[in-house]
């Protein structure tokens, strides 16, 4: 009985909201699909931009290797949060993003940047006559977008330190350029960083030269992170390295000479993840420059090829075991790392 009431309750109440609002066919097809519940659904008209994130590091981030091990396999459910969170209009920008229950493996989606509490997308233009309704939205292009996620590592801190912040200049001069240099093509929705080796590479400049006392000296500094060089405490680590080479010595795949000396580990620039105490951080600020001195006699009889590489872990793994090793068992550090800059250095 309850249930045949409920059944005519629901239909006199339907009846009377499609009376109000349009049949249902009227409202789903101004609205596309009724719901939104997976961005494959706008890999149909916005394709360019589907096939960018999907290559991208968001897309992979419930699906990313070293996540999967470094949680258990999501079971420390901290970590579902940010790597497969709800739609942050929804939780509130600036806030703590929270995690969703369905199709993580979608990672951070088209939904968590995009939808809005009303069903509609926040974008740079109105358009209710668009099937995903797209509506002004200026938080869309404010840092506090991707804070809720990107001050876990401290890198809106170190922002917030540079003329960038003081110039209003955000995350997306750099990690979303425009497509065609131009605003007309839209913005790049592969957002790289550190798996893009060459994006790295504009954070820093690498220079070589022999010092006052005759010693060879490199210098290293941030003229186009963002931030701190690198940034992201928890696994990113920049090592510089070096070894003598012979006169002449060629170049290999690898970008560095095909014969040499012993690699030798020279300066590590990194932060310490919060239980790494004993460590002091050696991060690059922005506008900040080092210069490092090879103290060390082997390095006056001959060339000294010097490299700055980039690891997405702070320690490096050995080949076959996969297991952490100390720094002085390395015996080739691009075994474990990408090569951002190299000078070589006549005595
Ligand atoms: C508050 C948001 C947030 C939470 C919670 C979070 N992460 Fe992340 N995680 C990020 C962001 C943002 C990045 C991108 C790197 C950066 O911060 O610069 C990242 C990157 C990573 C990476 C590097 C991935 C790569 O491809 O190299 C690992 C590994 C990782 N997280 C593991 C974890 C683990 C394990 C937990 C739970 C203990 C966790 N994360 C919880 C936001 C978060
Ligand atoms: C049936 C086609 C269709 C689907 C499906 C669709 N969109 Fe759209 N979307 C459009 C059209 C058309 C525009 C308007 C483009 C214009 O006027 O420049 C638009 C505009 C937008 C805008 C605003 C663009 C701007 O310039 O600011 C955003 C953001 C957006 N869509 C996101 C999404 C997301 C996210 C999804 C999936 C959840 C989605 N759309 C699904 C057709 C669609
Ligand atoms: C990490 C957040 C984030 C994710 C994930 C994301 N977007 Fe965007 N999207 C943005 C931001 C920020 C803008 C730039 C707004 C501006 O130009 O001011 C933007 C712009 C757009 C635009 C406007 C046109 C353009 O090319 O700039 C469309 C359409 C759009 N996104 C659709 C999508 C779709 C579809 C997906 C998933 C395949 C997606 N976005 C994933 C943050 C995101
Ligand atoms: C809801 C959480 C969330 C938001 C919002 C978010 N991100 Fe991310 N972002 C992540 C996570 C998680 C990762 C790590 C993915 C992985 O490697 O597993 C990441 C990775 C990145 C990376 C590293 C890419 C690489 O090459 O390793 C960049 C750059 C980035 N995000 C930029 C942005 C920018 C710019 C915005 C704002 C427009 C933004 N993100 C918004 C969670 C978020
Ligand atoms: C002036 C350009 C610039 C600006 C502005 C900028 N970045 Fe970056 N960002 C870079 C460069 C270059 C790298 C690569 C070197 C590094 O890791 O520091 C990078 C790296 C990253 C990474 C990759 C770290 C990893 O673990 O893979 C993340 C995440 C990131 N930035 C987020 C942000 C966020 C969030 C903002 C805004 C608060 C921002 N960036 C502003 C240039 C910029």
């Amino acid at each position: 009985m309850r249930i045949v009431l409920g059944v005519i309750v629901l239909a006199v109440a339907s009846w009377f909201f499609s009376a109000l609002l349009g049949t249902p066919e009227e409202v789903a097809s101004a609205q596309g699909p009724s719901e939104w519940v997976s961005s494959k659904q706008c890999a149909e008209c916005h394709e360019q931009i589907y096939n960018e994130w999907k290559s991208s590091p968001h897309a992979n981030s419930w699906n990313n290797e070293d996540v999967r091990v470094q949680s258990d396999d999501f079971a420390n459910k901290d970590c579902i949060d940010c790597h497969a969170p709800r739609p942050v209009f929804e939780t509130g920008l600036g806030e703590r993003v929270l995690p969703r229950s369905a199709r993580r493996s979608e990672g951070v989606d088209c939904l968590t940047c995009h939808l809005l509490p009303d069903g509609g997308m926040a974008g740079t233009i109105t358009n209710p006559r668009v099937a995903c309704q797209p509506t002004t939205r200026r938080e869309l292009q404010r840092v506090s977008l991707c804070a809720g996620c990107h001050d876990q590592h401290k890198t809106v801190q170190q922002w917030k330190a540079t003329p960038f912040a003081e110039h209003r200049e955000g995350c997306m001069e750099c990690h979303m350029p425009y497509r065609d240099g131009t605003p007309e093509g839209g913005r790049l929705h592969t957002m790289p960083g550190g798996h893009y080796i060459n994006m790295v590479r504009t954070a820093v400049t690498f220079t070589g030269e022999i010092d006052d006392a005759g010693l060879p000296a490199v210098t290293v500094a941030n003229v186009g992170g963002g931030h701190s060089y690198p940034t992201d405490e928890r696994s990113r680590a920049s090592d510089i390295w070096w070894r003598t080479i012979p006169e002449g010595a060629e170049l290999g795949a690898d970008g560095v000479a095909t014969e040499g000396g012993d690699w030798q580990h020279l300066h590590r620039i990194r932060d310490p993840y919060r239980h790494e105490t004993d460590m002091v951080s050696t991060l690059l600020h922005f506008g900040d420059s080092r210069t490092l001195t090879i103290e060390d006699s082997l390095a006056a009889e001959g060339p000294v090829e010097v490299v700055l590489v980039y690891k997405r872990t702070p320690y490096y793994r050995d080949k076959d075991t996969g297991l952490a090793m100390e720094l002085d068992a390395v015996s080739n550090p691009f075994d474990d790392s990408e090569l951002v800059h190299r000078v070589v250095i006549e005595p």
